[in-house]
């Protein structure tokens, strides 16, 4: 089987869930969730990055020893995957044995190949970011120093450890060059080109001033910077050092999906420090936009941080998942409102597929006694059926570029015919004096909300569920490859009773 790995980036243990990284995880879902169906063989890790400054300032504010602060915090996350449905098949965490190990033997590795040596750092640091800036990254105001989005940044002067970034630029630049495809969207891809171009220095991977981190071996003073741990955490769940040759394959093929805020990390100090380590390069990196609040940046001093929770509660999963994975194209910005929500899961969800699906098997339940009518006829050029065969080659091109909100659209263009479809068939009309062309209609309308219902699965996994299951098809015939008029419905085939499937919002 094809192997592919799909990674959220591991989330911060100082705050609640909220909306941001709801997102990330939902999209690593759907893709996790396609090319599962898919007949690959997917690995999806999640997880939480649970030392540095950030943390340990955040346990102590709290009162509590950093250990049972992050146990506490890390279960939040752990519960969110659960509430959001998440299909991973790891979850990885910073304080771990297994963890630890796997960032010790990465240092090592860097150490033996001479990439790393002892100095003192003097610079600007951003505990939010948990990162370094230049000064010509910063703006001034007063004596003060800020990140461009208003975050202020503190001068440390300590002995550290530095990674040999300022070798690696050109040997970045080239691989980019080797591989387009590595950062995605290629926006994206020129602001790292552009970053590395004005030149990269050494990075300080070592702090000494606090002391919730893993311990650099044969050092009595320093902890690792809580990024190097924190990226190590995707060949964790490898195994790593002792990752097979098997889990391997998953590497090379893995994608990491991010927020564009932690670019740099992903695509300059990560690849850089495995080119060092001589370890393959993953597959990708992809970077996702920001979700704004009724166009307001989201955050806590604000107090309108988007709550996954209250909006699952309130909407439901599916309806959560598809306003995020469809209103905006994968890369952009989007904005989050509950009007437009509302809108688009009325429109998309209770009208165009929601109620078709209804009215159609309603009616077949009433006149064909809930069976399938007849046994439809392999479907020729300009039938709607075979344009319904031939959804999925295009959604599969879509995924595989990352389309997600393409991919949703297309499945949702074949509804509007559908119900276009139903609209000009008039079944109520055909049934007075024409049973056979209703039953053909009716059946054309069935099958393909099979097909819809097996592809609408990465998306809303909840809803598609329940379509397959009142279609009365059988778990194991619910893969991609059951997608062709081979698996149709066959005639007298029994439907479940139709329940509603999504309510209207007012
Ligand atoms: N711990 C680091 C990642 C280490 S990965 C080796 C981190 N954690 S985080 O908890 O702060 O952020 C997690 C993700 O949430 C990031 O990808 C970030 O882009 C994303 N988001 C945070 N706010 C967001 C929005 N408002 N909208 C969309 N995603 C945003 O960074």
């Amino acid at each position: 089987m094809k192997k592919i790995f799909f990674t959220t980036p591991i989330f911060y243990v100082n705050d609640s869930p909220h909306i941001g990284h709801a997102y990330t995880t939902i999209i690593c879902d759907a893709l996790s969730k396609f090319f599962n169906l898919d007949e690959y063989d997917v690995l999806f890790t999640t997880g939480t990055d649970e030392h540095g400054l950030k943390v340990e300032k955040a346990a102590k504010k709290n009162k509590t020893d950093p250990k049972v602060f992050v146990d506490k915090v890390s279960e939040n996350f752990v519960n969110l995957t659960k509430r959001l449905e998440i299909s991973n098949t790891d979850f990885v965490r910073t304080t771990e044995e297994r963890h630890k190990k796997a960032a010790r033997k990465f240092w090592k590795l860097l150490e033996e190949k001479d990439q790393i040596y002892l100095s003192k750092y003097e610079g600007w640091y951003s505990v939010r970011d948990e990162a370094f800036y230049q000064e010509k990254e910063l703006k001034k105001e007063g004596d003060k120093f800020y990140t461009l989005d208003g975050e202020e940044v503190q001068w440390i002067e300590e002995e550290s450890f530095f990674f040999r970034l300022s070798e690696w630029g050109d040997k970045l630049l080239k691989y980019f060059n080797e591989n387009p495809d590595f950062i995605l969207p290629l926006s994206r891809k020129n602001e790292v080109v552009s970053f590395i171009k004005s030149g990269l220095k050494d990075l300080s991977i070592s702090r000494t001033s606090f002391e919730w981190g893993i311990k650099v071996e044969g050092s009595t003073n320093h902890i690792m910077y809580v990024w190097i741990d924190a990226l190590v955490n995707y060949l964790t769940s490898l195994d790593f050092p002792n990752t097979s040759e098997e889990q391997f394959n998953y590497w090379k093929n893995c994608n990491h999906i991010i927020g564009k805020d932690i670019l740099k990390f992903h695509a300059v100090y990560w690849p850089a420090m495995l080119m060092a380590a001589d370890i393959p390069l993953p597959k990708k990196v992809f970077a996702h936009g920001w979700w704004t609040n009724e166009g307001k940046k989201i955050s806590k001093s604000v107090g309108n941080v988007i709550d996954p929770n209250l909006m699952i509660d309130k909407y439901g999963l599916d309806q959560f998942r598809y306003f995020l994975l469809r209103e905006v194209t994968l890369g952009q910005d989007g904005d989050f409102s509950e009007h437009s929500f509302k809108a688009r899961i009325n429109s998309d969800l209770s009208n165009n597929l929601g109620n078709l699906i209804q009215r159609t098997l309603k009616f077949n339940a009433k006149h064909f006694a809930n069976k399938m009518p007849i046994d439809i006829q392999e479907p020729k050029k300009n039938d709607l059926l075979y344009e319904v065969y031939n959804l999925f080659p295009k959604i599969k091109v879509n995924m595989q570029n990352f389309q997600i909100n393409k991919a949703i659209e297309e499945i949702f263009i074949l509804l509007a015919k559908l119900n276009k479809f139903m609209d000009t068939a008039e079944p109520w009309n055909s049934i007075k004096n024409n049973r056979e062309k209703t039953a053909i209609d009716l059946s054309t309308l069935i099958e393909s909300f099979r097909v819809v219902g097996i592809l609408l699965q990465p998306f809303i996994p909840d809803a598609s569920n329940n379509i397959l299951n009142i279609l009365n098809i059988e778990k194991k015939a619910r893969k991609f490859e059951f997608l062709n008029f081979k698996y149709k419905i066959n005639k007298d085939h029994c439907i479940n009773e139709i329940e509603p499937l999504f309510p209207k919002y007012d």
